[in-house]
C-alpha cells in the first residue's frame, strides 16, 4: 500500500519513522512535554532506589502515595476520597483507562463517548467486548458535545458515560453548567461516569475544570483518571491512579492486581515528591502552554485554518478541508516537505479526515520555525490548487 492510502494508526507509524530520520525535524504530533522532569522529583526517585524501597507494592499502591493522591483530587478536584478503599495507582494514564472502561463495561453494554475522543478508549472498549455510541460535535462550536445529543444517544443498553476534560484531541473543557447536565442524565439512566482529568490542570482565558465526581450525586457513580505525565512532564514514568465510589474501586483493584499487580514503586515515591513538593514547575509548564497557544493559533488564522479554539490541554484541533486534500495526504506532504510532524485527524477517527492535530509540546523557538515551514508547505498546496 502506497503512503497515501494508509490511514489511522498504520500511517502514523509511518510518519513517525519517517520523522526520526530527519536530523531538523520539528515535532508537533505527539503529547510529550518537552521540559524535563523537576529534579527534586528525580531525586526521590534516585533517593528510594539507593534505600532499596523497591519491594512490590500492593496492586493498589503505596498507602502514603494514595493519601498523597486523596488530598490532591480534594484541593484541585474537591472529591473527597478513602485512601484505603477509594484509590489505585496505576501504570499510566494508559493502564487506568484500560482499567475504568473494563471495569465499568461488560459485553453487549454501551459507553457514550463524545467524538472526538483519545483512540484508545474505543480500543480498551472493544477488549470489554462493549459497544461504543458516538456523539459527535466540531471545530465550529468548539467541540461542545451537546448534553441533548448525549440524552437522544442512551438507550436500554448504556452502561457508561466517557466524559475527557479538557480533551484530547479536541481541547474543548466541559463547562460547569454542561457538566450538571451530563451528570444528571447519568443519574437519570442510572450510567457509571468514567472521568479523564489528565489535563485538568492546563485550562485556558476563563475556562473552568469541573469534575463530575465533585457534584451531589456524582462521586457515587464516577470513576476519575489522572497521571502525572502531562502535568509534572513525567510521560515515561508511568504514573497514574483512578478515584473513585469503594464498590467499583474494589473491581478496579481486582483487575489491577490481575494486569499488572503493583506499579513501580520507584515511580511511586517519585509521585509523592510530585504531589507532595513544591508546584512551581507545573506552573511554570501551564504559563509556556498558554503563550505557545497563542503562538499557533495566530499562524493557523494566518494560514487561513479553523479550529476548535483551545479551552484547555495541550492540542490544537484544526479543520484543513479548505485544502481539498485528506488530512493523512496533507501531514504527510507537510512532514516530507518541510519536515515538520503533525498528526492527521484521520489518526483519531475515520471521519475526522478533515482535520490535523498539532501540540504546543515544543520550545517557543522551535514552535516558531515548525510553524513558519507549516505556512511555506501550506502556500504550495493552495498554489497547486489556483
Ligand atoms: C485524554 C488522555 N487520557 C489518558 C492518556 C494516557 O495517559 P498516560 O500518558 O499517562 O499513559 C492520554 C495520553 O495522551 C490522554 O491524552
Amino acid at each position: 500500500m502506497s503512503k497515501k492510502k494508509k490511514q489511522g494508526t498504520n500511517l502514523l507509524y509511518d510518519m513517525i519513522a519517517e520523522a526520526s530520520a530527519y536530523d531538523d525535524v520539528i515535532v508537533m504530533g505527539r503529547g510529550d512535554p518537552d521540559f524535563d522532569t523537576p529534579a527534586h522529583i528525580v531525586d526521590a526517585a534516585k533517593d528510594a532506589m539507593v534505600n532499596h524501597h523497591a519491594d512490590y507494592s500492593p496492586p493498589e499502591g503505596l498507602l502514603a502515595l494514595r493519601e498523597a493522591i486523596a488530598e490532591r483530587v480534594k484541593r484541585v478536584n474537591n472529591i473527597d476520597v478513602d485512601a484505603d478503599t477509594e484509590v489505585v495507582v496505576t501504570n499510566g494514564g494508559q493502564e487506568a483507562l484500560f482499567l475504568m472502561v473494563v471495569a465499568a463495561n461488560g459485553p453487549g453494554d454501551e459507553m457514550i463517548v463524545p467524538e472526538p475522543n483519545y483512540t484508545t478508549y474505543a480500543d480498551s472498549l472493544a477488549f470489554a467486548g462493549g459497544v461504543k455510541v458516538e456523539v459527535q460535535a466540531f471545530a465550529e462550536n468548539d467541540f461542545r458535545a451537546d448534553p441533548a445529543d448525549v440524552r437522544a444517544a442512551v438507550s436500554d443498553e448504556s452502561r457508561s458515560l466517557l466524559l475527557v476534560s479538557p480533551n484530547n484531541p479536541a481541547a474543548n473543557v466541559i463547562s460547569p453548567e454542561d457538566m450538571r447536565e451530563m451528570l444528571g442524565i447519568a443519574i437519570e439512566h442510572d450510567l457509571i461516569v468514567l472521568a479523564d482529568d489528565i489535563y485538568d490542570l492546563f485550562v485556558y482565558d476563563d475556562f473552568e475544570h469541573l469534575s463530575p465526581a465533585s457534584l451531589p450525586g456524582g462521586k457515587e457513580r464516577t470513576l476519575t483518571l489522572n497521571a502525572l505525565s502531562k502535568a509534572y512532564s513525567m510521560t515515561g514514568w508511568r504514573l497514574g491512579w483512578i478515584v473513585g465510589p469503594a464498590d467499583l474501586m474494589a473491581r478496579v483493584r481486582e483487575l489491577k492486581a490481575a494486569i499488572s499487580g503493583g506499579t513501580s514503586v520507584i515511580s511511586q515515591y517519585a509521585g509523592i515528591a510530585a504531589l507532595t513538593g513544591p508546584q512551581d514547575a507545573v506552573e511554570m509548564m501551564a504559563e509556556a502552554y498558554r503563550r505557545r497557544r497563542r503562538l499557533v493559533l495566530d499562524a493557523l488564522d494566518e494560514m487561513g485554518m479553523a479550529y476548535g479554539v483551545p479551552q484547555g490541554g495541550q492540542f490544537v484541533f484544526a479543520d484543513i478541508s479548505f485544502t481539498g486534500l485528506d488530512s493523512g495526504e496533507l501531514a504527510q506532504r507537510i512532514l516530507s516537505e518541510q519536515h515538520v510532524l503533525a498528526y492527521p485527524g484521520s489518526a483519531f477517527s475515520k471521519d475526522r479526515k478533515d482535520y490535523l492535530r498539532m501540540t504546543f509540546l515544543q520550545p517557543e523557538e522551535k514552535l516558531r520555525e515548525g510553524l513558519e515551514r507549516m505556512k511555506v508547505a501550506m502556500a504550495d498546496i493552495m498554489a497547486e490548487r489556483q
